[in-house]
């Protein structure tokens, strides 16, 4: 008999799963290195789902599945589209959606009215957003308004423009004053959890000893609470640019090339379709009723 503890099971014997929440983050500060990584569809989510605790929507999919530059040309109809695929997808995971650039940073009324949106349309757990102490104030009405949010500090990809491209954060020790004091700021705004992201590794650790809410790192070294990876970057799907704090666990792309290769190779020598992948003739059927509804084995595969 099976020692490992089985799911409840609803009547039909579907298993009941619940799903990690904002609060079980929260509460794994100084515990257990937390797991986030990055999903954009329901399939890669249903992958995911059984080996994390957080399953991040993020805004990058502008770059991975978009082709864009920057994350800054993201809609939040886009974010709303990927975050109900990803929901679908998984049962485990505490599902995060990013808040996009421009649905968010006007006021904490516009921002409400997104994350709202993104709550109900999606059925995720909670959104997030970037900034420090200039979005300490969003956080706190978004939290006391019903609103799980995890803060986003360090390189802010939205802010490229003002930060003069994708670079290293906490490099002066005033910057690294202002990191600390802004994840301070969003633990007591309410963030159930912070991503600091491209920080050097001194200042990570002193944001994480400072501050009451876990930390997930990505680029910032493993003195954080948590990481998070974009998936792409270790999955080797993404190939402009390979970020130094990533590492490469598989070559789905080459993977990719590879099979497609041998699809077009097999079709052009007329190996493809193969017997096994054609339809019979079958015995023959009196032509369909005008009106008649479609019978089940039509709708198949
Ligand atoms: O958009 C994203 O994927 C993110 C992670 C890099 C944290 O915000």
């Amino acid at each position: 008999m099976s020692t490992i503890p089985q799911p409840p099971k609803r009547e039909g014997g579907t298993p009941i799963t619940k799903r990690l929440t904002p609060r079980d983050i929260q509460t794994r500060k100084n515990a257990d290195p937390i797991v986030c990584i990055t999903a954009h569809s329901a399939p890669m989510a249903g992958f995911m789902d059984p080996h994390v605790d957080l399953l991040l929507v993020g805004d990058s999919l502008g770059m991975m599945v978009y082709g864009l530059d920057t994350t800054v040309g993201v809609t939040l109809d886009i974010m709303i589209a990927h975050g109900k695929a990803v929901v679908r997808g998984s049962s485990k995971a505490c599902v995060i959606v990013d808040l996009p650039f421009g649905a968010y940073q006007a006021s904490p009324v516009d921002a409400f009215k997104a994350a709202a949106r993104v709550m109900s349309e999606t059925g995720c757990a909670g959104v997030k957003l970037e900034g420090g102490a200039v979005m300490a104030p969003t956080v706190e009405y978004l939290v006391s308004r019903g609103i799980p949010v995890m803060g986003h500090i360090g390189l802010t990809p939205q802010s490229v423009n003002v930060l003069g491209g994708f670079r290293v954060q906490g490099k002066t020790s005033e910057d690294a004053k202002k990191l600390i004091a802004d994840a301070k700021l969003l633990a007591d705004a309410g963030a159930f959890s912070i991503v600091v992201e491209g920080t050097v590794e001194t200042v990570a650790r002193e944001i994480t000893k400072a501050c009451a809410a876990p930390t997930i790192g990505i680029g910032a070294s493993a003195g954080c609470d948590g990481q998070v990876i974009v998936a792409e970057d270790i999955l080797g799907l993404y190939s402009a640019f390979m970020p130094k704090f990533a590492k490469r666990y598989a070559q789905l792309g080459d993977e990719v090339s590879k099979a497609v290769a041998s699809y077009a190779a097999d079709v052009r020598a007329r190996r493809f379709p193969a017997p096994e992948n054609t339809y019979g003739a079958g015995p023959a059927k009196p032509p369909a009723k005008p009106g008649a509804k479609p019978t089940k084995t039509s709708k198949k595969r």
